[in-house]
């Protein structure tokens, strides 16, 4: 039986919405995008080569690898999501698929990618043995997922604020912690486990770059799943007080004055199947 059911549909559902998807690809993946160049590098993407863009959203990440020469094959469960990314990156293959058991023959791939879908997926320890299965011997994967309430940033301010503001009675489904495999402590002994090693870690600082200093507020309200879910059911008074707290972090952060560049640090992680 699947674990964290309810996180695992609700997880499915939110991303499947179009206009959630869309929100996300307009405005908060302005910050995953900026990762792009560090996975190309990470698994050395070039002419010849067969990379799987494993939860590749709205297909930035897809983009940045076809236009290496590699032959890319992008899967989402959303195909929302798949619809933006056959836009973005007529290059690639696409294929609709869970990251949790991939349609895949072992040995598929020379390099997989998984952008900011980790966080995502109700049982991260399988994906990355999937990953590991469909990799062929020394084939490279990295994957991001955003620093959590260890790093000052937009991903502290808004849950603190939900913390701090919210209805208590508004809660997520049980799921796996978003931001735990970015820390050694969690990501080494998982990545072992499934057949992985030379793991390599660093931040990636990343950023929007917005006139509008509730940004956060907006992006993970609009074009998210987990802090829609937090977000769109609080009353409004505790709404304001929300936005209003991480409007007055981005103030203080980043310099009271637009345009404010707005910090949401990514762990990028790599190791070799
Ligand atoms: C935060 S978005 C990241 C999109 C893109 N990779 C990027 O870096 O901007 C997470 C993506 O993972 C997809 N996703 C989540 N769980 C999934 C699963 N179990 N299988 C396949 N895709 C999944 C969602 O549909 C969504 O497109």
């Amino acid at each position: 039986m699947q674990k964290f059911r309810d996180f695992a549909d609700l997880e499915l559902r939110g991303w499947s919405e179009p206009e959630t998807a869309r929100a996300y690809a307009r405005d908060f993946a302005a910050a995953a995008d900026m990762c792009a160049p560090t996975f190309v590098a990470a698994v050395d993407a070039r002419p010849g080569m067969h990379v799987a863009d494993i939860c590749c959203g709205h297909g930035m990440l897809t983009k940045a690898l076809v236009a290496t020469g590699a032959r890319v094959t992008g899967v989402d469960f959303s195909a929302a999501m798949l619809e933006l990314a056959r836009e973005n990156a007529p290059g690639a293959r696409f294929v609709e698929g869970d990251a949790m058991a991939l349609d895949f023959d072992d040995d598929s791939f020379d390099a997989v990618t998984i952008g900011f879908g980790i966080p995502h997926v109700p049982e991260p320890e399988q994906v990355f043995g999937e990953v590991k299965r469909v990799l062929r011997n020394g084939g490279r994967f990295a994957y991001t997922v955003w620093h959590g309430m260890e790093m000052d940033g937009a991903f502290r301010w808004l849950f603190q604020a939900v913390q701090d503001h919210g209805d208590p009675d508004i809660a997520l489904p049980a799921a796996p912690d978003a931001n735990a495999y970015g820390s050694r402590e969690i990501a080494v002994p998982a990545l072992e486990a499934a057949g992985f090693g030379d793991i390599a870690f660093q931040t990636v600082d990343s950023m929007w770059v917005s006139s509008d200093p509730a940004a956060p507020f907006v992006f993970f309200h609009d074009g998210t799943v987990r802090g829609a879910a937090l977000l769109r059911g609080q009353p409004e008074p505790r709404k304001k007080a929300i936005r209003q707290a991480v409007v007055d972090e981005v103030m203080r952060c980043c310099g009271g004055e637009a345009p404010f560049r707005i910090p949401i640090p990514a762990a990028f992680v790599s190791a070799r199947a």
